[in-house]
Parts: C-alpha cells; structure tokens; sequence
C-alpha cells in the first residue's frame, strides 16, 4: 500500500507559484514533508506557514536550478533535513515564445536552463536516495512528476523552443521510467493544457497568441494538476502511471 504519505519526503520545484505551488500543499495536506524550491524566498515563506497552520510540515529552500551545484545542493539540504527522499516533482519552468526573428536568444537558453537543465540537474542528484527510498522505505517505492506539456507531444508556431524542451523532458522521462522501473523508481509525465498561472504572465501577448492558436477556452486550475499528481504517487506500488495528457475540456 503506498495510498499513505505519512512520513515521505517529497521535493516540489516552482513552489512559489502556480502549478508547483497547488502541488506542494496537495501533498503536505496528504501528510508529505515537502520540500518547496524556487528562486522567490518570500513566497516560498508564505507558503510554508500556510502549510504549517494547516499542521503540515515543509522546509522552503530558494534556488536557482539552472546551476547543477544549487540542485545538489537542494537535495542535500533534504537530506540533511529529513533524512531521505521519496517524490520528486520538477514544475519549475518558463514559457517565453514569440517570433523567432524577433526573439531573442536569451530567451531561448532559459526556457532551455530552466526546462531541462534545471530538470535535469536535479534528477541525477535525487536518483541515488530515491533509489535507497524504493529499498528501505515501508512505500517500497519512489515517485518522480516531470511536468511537460502539451507542446511535448505536438509542436506549434511560435512555441519551437519551448515545444523543443518540452519533447525533451517527455523523453527523458520515458527514458528513465525504462532504466528504473524495475528499481521501483516510478516516472510519470505529465502534460498539461493551458492551466490558469503566472506562465502567460512573462511575455506580452502570449495570452493573445495561445487565444489565436486555440481559441478562448475555459482553463484548467493548478488545483486539477496537483489531485492528478496526488492520485499518482498514492497508487499502489504495482500501478505506475506513466503518462497523463489534461486539456481543458474546450482546447481542440
Ligand atoms: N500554465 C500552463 O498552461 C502550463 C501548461 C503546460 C505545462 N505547464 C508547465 O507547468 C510548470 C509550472 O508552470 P506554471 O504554469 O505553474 O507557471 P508559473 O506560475 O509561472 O510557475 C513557474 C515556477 O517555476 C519557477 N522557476 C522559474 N525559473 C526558475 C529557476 N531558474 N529556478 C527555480 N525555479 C524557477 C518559478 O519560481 P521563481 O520565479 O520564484 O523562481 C515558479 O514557481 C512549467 O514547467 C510549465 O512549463 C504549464
């Protein structure tokens, strides 16, 4: 049985915000120490005493994911905090599209820095305890949530860049599901539509450019990705979910 989180230790990026952040509470509420990771300390703060009042247990650690040594050091403070690691859930990312004349490279490399390489980074660094989690823990078994996207299954004008991260994370996680299942390590993707957060926020008119492409549709709340990442790492021990596609009921 794996339905109780009692005494798990999971680690959320893109805590102080949106998708990662509707994550977090989930699954303190479920009685998961969380570990709540992004660069903005205050709200990360924030939320920790939300989570707190709520009798729930967390250690917020701000980081940038884009440097391999703030990842190793993120899951080093986990340990050194709570002893071990059972769920890892990478939602950190941006989202900064347009015309690529226009825009520029920057842009590109930190939808790639965030995306993947932060994924990335923290992956290689939490494997080896989610592999000792999946042998000695009384789960017998270790969760890790990527957060992609829709644009990692179909790529679209104006997303290449994002699109192209996105397919990279679906891959890997696929990847690594193969290397490690039989460890007891389970890898989910997950690929969200467009969901209500500050993602749009970034850039002007990219609410304007996923209306053109899309149509005006009624938004997923974070809320709907966090129940879908609880059912997953409650389910039994023999049942990995490998990989979940949510759109708002009206996105074509
Ligand atoms: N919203 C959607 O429609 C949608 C659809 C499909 C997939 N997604 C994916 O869902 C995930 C969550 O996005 P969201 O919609 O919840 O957007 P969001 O509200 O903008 O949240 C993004 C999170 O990523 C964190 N982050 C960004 N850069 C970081 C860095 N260098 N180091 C550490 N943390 C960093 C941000 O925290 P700080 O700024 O405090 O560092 C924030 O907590 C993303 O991977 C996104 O691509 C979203």
């Amino acid at each position: 049985m794996v339905e109780n989180l009692q005494k798990t230790v999971a680690i959320v990026t893109g805590a102080s915000s949106g998708i990662g952040r509707a994550i977090a509470k989930n699954l303190a509420a479920a009685g998961s120490n969380v570990v709540l990771v992004a660069r903005r300390k205050q709200r990360l703060n924030d939320l920790a005493t939300e989570i707190e009042k709520a009798n729930g247990q967390s250690l917020p650690i701000e980081a940038d994911l884009t440097s391999s040594d703030e990842a190793i050091r993120v899951v080093n403070e986990t340990i050194d905090k709570f002893g071990t690691l059972d769920i890892l859930v990478n939602a950190a990312g941006v989202m900064l599209n347009g015309d690529s004349i226009e825009t520029p490279v920057k842009d590109w490399d930190a939808m790639v820095n965030v995306n993947l390489r932060g994924l990335m980074y923290l992956t290689k660094a939490a494997l080896p305890h989610l592999k000792e989690s999946a042998e000695k823990s009384d789960r017998k078994v270790s969760d890790v949530v990527n957060i992609s996207s829709v644009a990692g299954r179909f790529a679209a004008s104006q997303v290449a860049i994002y699109s192209a991260t996105k397919f990279a994370v679906t891959a890997a996680t696929e990847a690594w599901r193969q290397e490690y299942t039989r460890q007891h390590i389970r890898f989910t993707v997950i690929e969200p539509g467009k969901t209500a957060t500050e993602l749009f926020d970034h850039r002007v008119g990219e609410n304007e450019a996923f209306e053109k492409m899309f149509g005006k549709v009624e938004e997923l709340q974070a809320d709907d990705i966090a129940n879908t990442v609880h059912f997953i790492v409650t389910s039994p021990r023999r049942m990995a979910i490998n990989e979940v596609v949510i759109r708002p009921t009206d996105q074509a």
